[in-house]
């Protein structure tokens, strides 16, 4: 079902077999982005202790627990890296988060030192003792999880290719300081990721926000929306999904009800409620566009509930009934009128 709404959609086309391997490896870096970054331990067989990012990397099962990052071949000389030789002798390493409180120590353990170089010492981390591997932990990390290589994927052998360390969890240490209970708090955890180049995003703030899920196989979908809130001006593409993802669309009965539970607010005291009312009190909000009386003052309002669903599923519920019942109250009595 196409969206009445434009889309820019003149488009670049790339052959990855005949572009550039810098341009390829630049496109996927924005293209998979942002990434999670695993700070990875590991000891070389003659006990020499290495510590570098990888961001190509992220989870893949959870029974058992498998994580998997690539230590590629260096692209200008196609060799491989410490990391990878190390993994590949012992079969062991530690993988850790990283937070934004130690993204520049992790940059800088990143550098292109000498093999048998500590990075640990080049840093300023701290390594602390594992339990069931030899690798050491990271102490300033508070997500540390010790793994055991369970394969190598080599993905190519030229300059960039790609080694798929798969390793399964052996042992999770979580920081107290991250915990909620029993869970980790997302924010508390404060993530860095990294995406094109040398620029970084922060999983904190206004950057973090939630989609509440949708539940069961009943959303009517856009195929179920009415003409007139399809057609909309104001109402985006993000607005339409939060109604499409409603189960049903209420009866004007339902929505006079809903709407007409409160009285509309006289024009004067809806100049001094405009001046305070927060942005977040809807019904307020509501009752003020019943005393203009147009579909537009309707439909903002619809709009302004709809774009403060970043909350929970509950919150967004409420917020999407509301849009419903403003949009369905006002087709009927403006259509009739
Ligand atoms: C944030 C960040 C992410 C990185 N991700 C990768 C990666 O996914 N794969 C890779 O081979 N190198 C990656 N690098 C570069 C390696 O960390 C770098 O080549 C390092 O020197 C390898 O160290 P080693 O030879 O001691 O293993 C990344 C660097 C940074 C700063």
């Amino acid at each position: 079902m196409a969206v009445d709404k434009p889309i820019e959609n003149s488009m670049r086309e790339i052959d990855p077999k005949t572009a550039p391997i810098k341009d390829v490896f630049g496109y996927l870096l924005a293209g998979v982005s942002p990434r999670p970054i695993a700070l990875v331990s590991t000891i070389s067989s003659d006990g020499c202790v290495n510590l570098s990012p990888f961001s190509f990397f992220n989870a893949f099962s959870a029974n058992p627990p498998i994580v998997a990052f690539s230590p590629s071949r260096r692209l200008r000389d196609s060799s491989v890296k410490d990391t990878y030789t190390n993994i590949m002798d012992t079969k062991e390493c530690v993988i850790q988060v990283v937070t934004y409180d130690i993204a520049q120590q992790v940059n800088l353990a990143s550098a292109d030192f000498d093999s048998g170089v500590n990075e640990f010492e080049k840093s300023g981390l701290t390594p602390i003792d594992s339990v069931t591997v030899k690798p050491p932990r990271v102490l300033e990390s508070p997500f540390q999880m010790e793994c055991k290589l369970t394969q190598m994927v080599t993905l190519g052998e030229g300059g960039a290719s790609g080694n798929l360390a798969i390793c399964e969890v052996l042992r999770f240490h979580l920081s107290d300081k991250i915990m909620n209970d029993g869970s980790v708090d997302l924010k508390k955890l404060d993530l860095v990721a990294r995406m094109g180049g040398a620029t970084y995003c922060r999983s904190s703030g206004a950057a973090v926000f939630e989609i509440a899920k949708p539940t069961g196989g009943s959303q009517i979908g856009f195929a179920g929306l009415p003409e007139f809130v399809r057609k909309s001006k104001l109402l985006t593409a993000s607005n339409l999904s939060l109604l499409a993802g409603a189960s049903q669309i209420p009866s004007f009965a339902e929505a006079r009800e809903f709407v007409e539970r409160d009285k509309p607010l006289s024009a004067a005291s809806g100049y001094i409620v405009r001046n305070y009312l927060r942005d977040s009190d809807h019904r307020t909000w509501l009752q003020l566009a019943r005393t203009e009386n147009t579909m537009t003052a309707y439909e903002q309002i619809a709009k302004r509930a709809l774009d403060d669903t970043e909350c929970d599923s509950q919150q967004t519920e409420e917020l999407v009934t509301l849009a419903w019942m403003t949009l369905v109250y006002a087709h009927e009595t403006l259509a009739s009128t």
